[in-house]
């Protein structure tokens, strides 16, 4: 399938079957992951597998939209290596992370796997639960696994702006 077709057809899913992910889709994810552009080529990126029952438990406690999904992947990012801009401050690591994010969810969709992208937790209690320092930012979770045979789109899915809508030609 080519590119565009995939960001097509992609939709979040949010009700998974019991299967686990196989360790060569995971591998390829994760491979989606260590080949992402990252500000300066500084690769802050810091990936934790969630798949044990307990750590599974831990993060379904905390948000409810982990689903049920077999592997969870959080996505951090070291902000100590994270590229800063000289001008202002700012730090790349939401950004870096994100586009690390958005390799994998299309990689694990290319894989015949689904996922959905979630940023509904309290960012503390992720850290405390999990033991992440300081420096160790967690901006993403990645639940992925194979959709449920009931699974549809959310309506939401469907309300697409038309090009015309967010691009001016200036
Ligand atoms: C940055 C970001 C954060 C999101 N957070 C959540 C979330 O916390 N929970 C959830 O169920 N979906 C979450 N989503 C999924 C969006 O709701 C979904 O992508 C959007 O409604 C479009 O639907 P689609 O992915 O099916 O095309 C998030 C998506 C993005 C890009």
């Amino acid at each position: 399938m080519d590119i565009l077709s995939l960001l097509q057809n992609r939709y979040s899913v949010r009700d998974f079957k019991d299967t686990p992910v196989e360790k060569e889709k995971l591998d390829k994810i994760l491979e989606a992951a260590r080949v992402a552009p990252t500000a300066k080529n500084m690769q802050p990126q810091r990936i934790f597998v969630i798949e044990t029952k307990e750590s599974l438990e831990k993060i379904r406690e905390i948000t409810p939209s982990a689903y049920n999904a077999p592997t969870v992947l959080m996505i951090c990012a070291d902000t100590d290596v994270a590229w800063t801009r000289n001008n202002d401050g700012w730090c790349a690591a939401p950004i870096d992370s994100s586009i690390v994010t958005c390799h994998m969810m299309l990689e694990a969709e290319s894989l015949g796997l689904n996922s959905v992208w979630v940023c509904a937790f309290n960012k503390e209690k992720v850290k405390n639960a999990f033991n992440l320092p300081d420096n160790i930012v967690p901006y993403s979770l990645l639940p992925v696994g194979y959709k449920s045979d009931e699974c549809e789109p959310n309506p939401r899915h469907f309300e697409r702006q038309s090009i015309d809508d967010f691009v001016k030609r200036i």
